[in-house]
């Protein structure tokens, strides 16, 4: 009875000194196993008299319900461990792309619509947006192309309703912006528009990219150095030149077609002009004190030229095989 103090100690000291379940177990049995040093005594008190054994078995019940406090104590202490060392072994970076899955790639028009938001933004454009879902009055009325004009069938609209057409058009996203701020301005309107048309040089939606700059003092000569400057950077061609041919827009006056130098010949490239009168005064904007000019270029244009890509539809059909060589 003399050494209970030293079995708690012991058995203190043994668990302790355990790192995992299977040397906890063998520390236990050393005292309350069958021939464990607690259970030993626990049996040896039916030798004791009447009057001794019930303090006796009191004082071994405390150490043995202090050698099993240490035990559970141990017991815990090696599962959190063991918990904590399988969680740090078996970590996964939930970021890394599957095992035996391609990565996917923007798709060219969306590569050639950022190259070219981000050459017009390093000399101060502005990007603005329009619904691809326009009034009449948007893409045709404000932009000086009245009821009953030719400039409307040339258009092949695709109608939503009697008042709303699917844009044919980048342009009248210069007339939401004009309406909502003042001049000077300087914007490139890049997005998706329609016209009823599909061969391997058309396409029902394509893009365009607008462009518009108004200010007291843009001249005709500041559009042909823009529009030069952007697609030398954009081919990365210094001797890239643009030449203007005179045509026909009913919202710009003068305007002219724009061919760009390609390989020996020229390419047309898209439309241009002087913003005219009447599509200022549609906005409000001051036709005596500003002017301005404005673009429309084609985008899948620009992507096939800068790509190599000789057809279209190619855009369009989502064949994984053409994708993937853009990834
Ligand atoms: N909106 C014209 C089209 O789709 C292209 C165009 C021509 C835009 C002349 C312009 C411009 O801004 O000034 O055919």
């Amino acid at each position: 009875m003399q050494n209970l103090e030293q079995i708690l100690i012991d058995a203190q000291r043994d668990f302790t000194a355990c790192n995992n379940l299977v040397d906890l177990e063998q520390a236990k049995a050393k005292y309350l196993g069958k021939s464990g040093a607690l259970t030993e005594l626990l049996k040896g008190l039916g030798k004791l008299s009447n009057e001794e054994r019930p303090a006796a078995g009191a004082a071994i019940n405390v150490v043995k319900q202090g050698v099993e406090q240490a035990l559970l104590a141990k017991r815990d202490a090696i599962l959190a461990a063991e918990q904590a060392q399988k969680l740090a072994a078996e970590t996964l970076d939930v970021t890394l792309p599957a095992r035996g899955k391609s990565r996917g790639g923007l798709h060219p028009v969306t590569l050639t619509l950022q190259r070219i938001e981000e050459l017009f933004h390093s000399i101060g454009f502005e990007v603005a947006e329009g619904p691809e879902i326009e009034t009449d009055f948007y893409n045709f009325t404000a932009l000086n192309i009245p009821e009953d004009h030719p400039a409307r069938a040339m258009h092949d609209t695709f109608y939503v309703d009697d008042q709303h057409v699917l844009r044919t058009h980048t342009s009248p996203v210069q007339v939401h912006f004009m309406q909502d701020r003042e001049p000077p301005l300087r914007i490139i309107a890049p997005g998706r528009v329609y016209r009823v048309d599909s061969d391997a040089t058309h396409s029902p939606m394509f893009h365009q990219v607008e462009g518009l700059w108004v200010d007291d003092q843009v001249s005709f000569a500041n559009l042909k150095g823009v529009v030069q400057d952007f697609l030398q950077r954009f081919f990365e061609r210094d001797d890239l030149v643009v030449r203007f041919r005179p045509s026909f827009f009913p919202f710009t006056e003068p305007s002219a077609e724009m061919d760009m130098s390609w390989n020996g010949g020229w390419l047309e490239i898209g439309g241009c002009g002087m913003v005219h009168p009447n599509v200022l005064g549609h906005v409000g904007i001051d036709a005596e004190k500003y002017r301005g000019f404005a673009f429309g270029l084609g985008v899948e244009r620009l992507a096939m030229l800068r790509y190599g890509v000789n057809d279209l539809r190619l855009f369009f059909d989502n064949d994984l095989r053409f994708l993937k060589q853009f990834s």
